[in-house]
């Protein structure tokens, strides 16, 4: 009987002793070894201090967490800044597989429009890679149905 007692007292002891220390909670109210011993829990700063004759974790403040700051985008990061449509790009889409042409001062994209125009393909086809501004306005000028039409090919306004 003696024997029993003496080693359920130990291993109580010994649960004493290893279960705090693994699983000792920082909360509100729960035990703590030093006073004076802050730690910080779920965004709240809490302290160890006396109460009552025992040292038991305060209720603690809140703690701004710092803002994470983003890393200053290095020059070679920041993108370049667009060339637009310039007359080096229309030239470069000067075949009836990638026609582009510019219209007063805008940018479109003819490729769609050559095989459906009723003037015919060639007359879109000559305006590819080029200001076409003066072959369109000799046909249509003030026609509502071309330029309605062209308004359906705007790629942008032309950078010069
Ligand atoms: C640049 C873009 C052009 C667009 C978007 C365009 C658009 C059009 C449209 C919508 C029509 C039909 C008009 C209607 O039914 O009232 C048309 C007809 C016509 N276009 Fe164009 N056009 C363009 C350029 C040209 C050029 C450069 C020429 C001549 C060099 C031309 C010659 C003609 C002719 C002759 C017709 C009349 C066809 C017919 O009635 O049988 N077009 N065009």
């Amino acid at each position: 009987m003696k024997i029993y007692a003496i080693a359920t007292g130990a291993a109580l002891a010994l649960a004493v002793v290893v279960t705090p220390a693994s699983s000792a909670a920082v909360k509100e109210g729960a035990a703590c070894k030093k006073a004076g011993q802050v730690s910080t829990v779920a965004g709240r700063k809490l302290t160890c201090i006396k109460k009552s004759g025992k040292l038991v974790w305060n209720k603690g403040v809140a703690v701004k967490v710092a803002p994470v700051v983003s890393a200053t985008p290095s020059a070679s990061a920041v993108a370049p800044v667009a060339a637009g449509y310039t007359m080096e790009k229309v030239k470069a889409n000067g075949t009836s597989s990638s026609c582009w042409s510019v219209i007063s001062g805008n940018v479109y994209d003819l490729t769609r429009w050559i095989n459906s125009h009723p003037g015919g393909s060639g007359a879109i086809v000559s305006l590819c890679g080029t200001d076409g501004t003066s072959g369109f306005m000799a046909m249509h000028r003030n026609q509502s149905k071309p330029e309605s039409r062209l308004a359906g090919y705007l790629l942008g306004p032309l950078n010069k």
